[in-house]
């Protein structure tokens, strides 16, 4: 098991106590977008792994899905709306400019003691959030926490834009963390990491400052995510090793130790090949991309939950969270569960 040090050690600790997910009803497969783009099953599948996406209809949107995540994840734990001391939501499709989306989060679930904010880190914003709580746990300031990824990324789609649109699908995820005062397990530890160079590889331009919603734009497609896969590609598999190998290290742990690695799913072959660097067997890799497409912050709650509701996990397993994504951001989390 792990050796303790300055990074792992603390007696208090953010143990995650609960997990939720929900994610829209309405499907689109790869045969239904190969009518609108000239795209095909065959080669969304080998190139990305995705078969499905899930997609929000008018009356869905960020903050009712996560506030559903939300939800299943208090009453995963036991835990109270009115007992929460923060609630965080991690996403770059916001219900709106402001307020905030963890505003509509915490009126639609009754928490009325908790402060809240929305944390943009893209496909990072969840790993980062933990992070963040993380801190707030171990200095004692609060007991519980709600941490929500929720995105809905078809709203900013170009569905004529075939190199974006068959990547992304809506969906949230959402953990309870609790404060335990020498439990040994929780979140041992994270690191985190940026490179603001890189903003062009993936982002949506309108209508924040540079851009704003009063002025005609130059080129429409500025209101759209716009991305360059293949740049993402290329940084993605070595962010996510050196985040999982730093983490690791940290605590005096190997890949041997790893029981679940649970990656942002953006890309099966992503994942695939990090994982091979890594030196992680197919079994401790978990992958469920086929189903949700890339639903970027909401990425690795909705995959943890999966994995516990599956029951893949035991108590004491140690995890490994992990992602990368537009900013360019990425990080990891390394979890005694
Ligand atoms: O979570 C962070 C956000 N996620 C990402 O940023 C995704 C990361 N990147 C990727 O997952 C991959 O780069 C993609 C799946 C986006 C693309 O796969 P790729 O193997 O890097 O393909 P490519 O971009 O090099 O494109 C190969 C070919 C090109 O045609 P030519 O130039 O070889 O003739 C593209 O025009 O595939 C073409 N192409 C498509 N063909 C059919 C691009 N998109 C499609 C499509 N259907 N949807």
């Amino acid at each position: 098991m792990h050796k303790e040090n300055e990074g792992c050690s603390s007696s208090n600790r953010a143990v995650i106590t609960g997990c939720g997910a929900y994610t829209p009803a309405k499907q689109l497969t790869n045969d239904d977008l190969a009518q609108m783009v000239d795209t095909s099953d065959e080669w969304i599948t080998t190139r990305t792994g995705i078969k499905v996406r899930h997609v929000t209809t008018d009356g869905e949107t960020t903050a009712t899905l996560a506030a559903e995540a939300g939800r299943r994840a208090l009453e995963y734990a036991g835990v109270a709306a009115e007992d929460l001391d923060l609630i965080v939501v991690a996403t770059i499709t916001p219900e709106m400019p402001f307020p905030s989306t963890a505003c509509f989060v915490q009126d639609a679930l009754g928490a009325k003691k908790a402060w809240v904010f929305d944390l943009a880190a893209a496909c990072s914003g969840f790993v980062y959030a933990l992070h963040v709580v993380q801190q707030f746990m171990e200095n004692g300031r609060i007991n519980k926490a709600l941490v929500i990824g929720a995105e809905t990324l078809t709203k900013i789609m170009n569905w004529k834009d075939r190199t974006s649109c068959i990547l992304f699908g809506d969906g949230a995820g959402a953990v309870v963390l609790e404060r335990k005062s020498d439990a040994g397990r929780g979140i041992l530890y994270s690191t985190m990491g940026a490179d603001g160079q890189y903003w062009e590889a993936l982002n949506c331009q309108a209508h924040g400052s540079r851009y704003p919603a009063h002025r005609p734009l130059d080129d429409p497609n500025r209101i759209f995510m716009q991305i360059k896969g293949r740049e993402v590609y290329q940084q993605a598999v070595r962010r996510i090793v050196d985040s999982v190998t730093s983490c690791l290290d940290h605590c005096g742990l190997t890949v041997d130790d790893v029981s679940m690695f649970i990656s942002h799913q953006m890309n099966a072959r992503i994942i695939e090949s990090a994982a091979k660097r890594l030196k992680l067997p197919d079994e401790k890799v978990f992958v469920n991309i086929a189903d949700y497409g890339n639903t970027s912050a909401a990425s690795v709650p909705i995959a943890f939950d999966e994995c516990v509701r599956t029951e893949k996990l035991k108590k004491g397993d140690i995890l490994i969270f992990v992602a990368f994504g537009a900013g360019v951001t990425w990080g990891a989390n390394v979890i005694e569960f």
